[in-house]
């Protein structure tokens, strides 16, 4: 495994080495997987959970406590608000770099199979496809009993269920809840097959989602990690790239 540190941020783009290894892999690379995290949307100005990026708490409340399965049955009003008012936030946030990087690399390899933890959106808003959206997405709501889904990137959710009236909750993974069912199994099978491995912007602490780069590590393929800070996946990579995505991701395939 090689680090790559700069001293300070403004060396990074002009210190940062991206290894020949990397530059060689990435050239010939047929089936590629990418891991995001909130990391990569920090320079949009999403706040990360944990991490360099500011920690977010709603109302004297902890994110994994208003965005739990508990609240649901509890309280799905205050849920609602919670994420009502990340969603107006995230109307006014754009895409970065890191963000249109990746997009631009889907027409690079004859597979590239992107995985986000993130709920924002933003790398559809870049441009990605079929983006295996491990956590949900803000901008859909879903029936609390059949399930269906309510796209509100056009316009507010219905007061209820138009197929079975029951009530609608964020179409998100909440803590205490499974994954949506078969976008890990997905995703599980491409990182198994995958020759190049991009860890980017998470803190690699939660999982099933951090298990990805450990399968693809141990299909054999190049491991490398983007994040200003070192993870628990740091030591498994077989290369760390410290540095912001935003700054280090255009780097990579010039
Ligand atoms: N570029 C790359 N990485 C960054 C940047 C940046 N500009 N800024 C911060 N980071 C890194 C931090 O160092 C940290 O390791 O991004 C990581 C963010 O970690 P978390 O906040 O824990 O986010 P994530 O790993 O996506 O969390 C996983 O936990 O809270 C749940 O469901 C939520 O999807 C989320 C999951």
């Amino acid at each position: 495994m090689c680090f790559f540190v700069a001293k300070d941020l403004s060396a990074t783009i002009a210190g940062m080495q991206i290894s020949e290894e990397l530059r060689r892999r990435f050239a010939e690379a047929q089936r590629v997987l990418v891991l995001t995290g909130a990391g990569i949307s920090a320079e949009s100005g999403v706040p990360t959970f944990r991490g360099g990026g500011n920690t977010a708490v709603w109302k004297g409340m902890r994110f994994d406590v208003i965005s739990s399965a508990e609240m649901v049955e509890r309280d799905l009003p205050a849920v609602w608000e919670w994420f009502d008012y990340r969603r107006d936030f995230m109307d006014s946030i754009l895409p970065n770099p890191a963000h249109y990087e990746i997009a631009r690399w889907q027409e690079q390899f004859s597979t590239l199979t992107l995985a986000t933890q993130n709920i924002d959106g933003l790398h559809q808003k870049a441009g990605s496809r079929n983006v295996i959206e491990l956590h949900g997405n803000i901008w859909r709501a879903r029936c609390t009993a059949c399930r269906s889904s309510y796209d509100m990137s056009q316009g507010p959710r219905p007061d209820g269920c138009l197929e079975c009236g029951d009530r609608l909750r964020p179409d998100v993974v909440l803590f205490g809840e499974m994954l949506p069912p078969g976008a890990f199994e997905f995703a599980v099978e491409r990182a198994a097959e995958c020759d190049l491995c991009f860890v980017i912007g998470t803190s690699a602490l939660v999982y099933p989602a951090a298990g990805l780069p450990e399968i693809a590590k141990r299909a054999g393929a190049y491991v490398c990690e983007v994040n200003p800070e070192l993870t628990p996946l740091s030591d498994l990579c077989d290369e760390v790239l410290m540095g912001k995505a935003g700054e280090v991701l255009p780097l990579i395939g010039r």
